[in-house]
């Protein structure tokens, strides 16, 4: 392990950025040069020819991150929740039964949401906390009843659970085919795997601050031409105003055309910051963004196997760990709080447990997007370095605390 200063080693390594923390977290995250002088240009008008190039850019890139030739992109100022309400408010009538795969806090977050518009819902339970729900229990679930919708949360941020979606939508499809797949892929998308065509997703949501490299607050969700025919085909008003599609729907597909048109103002600046982070990202096609998600995997590889040498275990199961996120259980007799705490005055910001019952148990390491994928910002080194130290430090201050009240 490196025993470099990190204040010099981390300013250096930002480059034109001002010196700050390195945010470790599952998103926001690290915004690369090009995305944050983006944000910072003098606003331009949100019906401007210049915005409607660079929203039309936004609209057919987010489709292609997803693996998406035909889907319906909309892309709304708010944050990943409101994909979330997007689904609910357009897709859900009163009474729809929809069956909700559970993961971790994120699945009771979309359960609720999807509740408060009238669903039915049905959740399936990981076993544990760390493990996935069986495809035997999918099955068998939707053998035995009809559901209109299923979601997927396809990482949990609060547990690091990977959830192996192909698989899933195979059985989906076989058994209860006319049932719409939604993927929650805030977490995923940019650093997993995803082949919305090639899978028949019916809908991927995402959002701006994680894997796809931009600052928080837009919501990105694109629809299966099957989910604007349920949405089209709804007897009973959407529900809402601001998530409804009756208004979102024409301006979409205005900018997919290169046309400007309003319905809210446009969060001009966010969107430009987008555009920059989705033309990274997508710089090489396809081919660049399974070398992305590859680079993704294998910091996560690394990063677990220094957390073993600690004597960290994963909070998910072998084979369904995230690529983009790792959480672990801290050593016995430590805390989350005071390994953040000690983390951050070294300059790297961790985030804490998210499960209330283990809360102060395990913590939560973002490595997504550009701290992946510059390695001279020296980033990813940066974040097991602090680790190593910060538990080795702290397990001996307990020794020497243990060593003086034994005296
Ligand atoms: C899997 C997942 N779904 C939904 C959300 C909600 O997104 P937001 O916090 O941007 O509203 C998050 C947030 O971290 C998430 O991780």
């Amino acid at each position: 392990m490196s025993t470099k200063n990190p204040r010099l080693s981390f300013s250096r390594a930002q480059g034109r950025q001002p010196e700050h923390k390195i945010l470790a977290i599952p998103g926001p995250v690290e915004v690369s040069n090009n995305v944050l002088e983006a944000l910072a240009q003098p606003p331009l008008s949100h019906v401007s020819p210049d915005f409607t190039r660079i929203f039309q850019e936004a609209l057919s890139l987010s489709r292609k991150v997803v693996g998406s030739q035909n889907g319906q992109p909309f892309v709304i100022a708010g944050s990943g929740t409101l994909g979330w309400d997007q689904v609910g408010a357009n897709l859900i009538e009163r009474g729809d039964k929809v069956l909700v795969l559970n993961t971790g806090y994120f699945g009771d977050g979309f359960k609720d949401c999807l509740t408060s518009y009238g669903a039915v819902a049905t959740i399936l339970m990981a076993p544990s906390p760390g493990e996935t729900v069986p495809l035997a229990a999918i099955e068998s679930t939707l053998a035995g009843q009809k559901y209109k919708l299923i979601t997927i949360t396809h990482v949990d941020t609060s547990t690091g659970v990977l959830s192996d979606v192909h698989d899933i939508t195979k059985v989906v499809r076989r058994v209860s085919p006319s049932t719409l797949i939604i993927l929650d892929a805030v977490c995923s998308a940019g650093c997993e795997d995803i082949k919305m065509d090639a899978w028949g997703l019916d809908i991927v949501l995402t959002a701006s601050q994680k894997a796809i490299g931009a600052l928080p607050g837009l919501s990105i969700l694109i629809a299966s031409p099957r989910a604007i025919q349920t949405y089209s085909s709804r007897i009973t008003p959407v529900q809402g105003y601001y998530a409804s599609w009756k208004k979102w729907l024409p301006i979409m597909e205005a900018y997919v055309a290169g046309k400007a048109a309003y319905f809210g103002t446009q969060p001009v600046n966010l969107v430009r910051a987008l555009t920059e982070a989705l033309k990274e990202l997508m710089k090489d096609g396809e081919e660049g963004l399974a070398k992305r998600i590859e680079a993704h995997r294998k910091v996560a590889r690394r990063l677990r196997a220094v957390a073993a040498q600690l004597g960290m275990k994963s909070l998910a199961t072998q084979g369904a760990e995230a690529a983009g996120l790792t959480a672990i259980w801290v050593p016995e007799g430590l805390t989350a709080s005071e390994i953040l705490q000690k983390a951050g005055a070294k300059g790297v910001v961790f985030a804490g447990g998210l499960l209330a019952d283990v809360k102060d148990r395990y913590i939560r390491i973002g490595h997504m997007g550009v701290s992946v994928t510059d390695e001279a910002r020296g980033d990813t080194n940066r974040i097991t370095d602090v680790l190593y130290s910060v538990i080795n430090e702290l397990l001996a201050e307990k020794r020497m605390d243990r060593a003086t009240t034994e005296i």
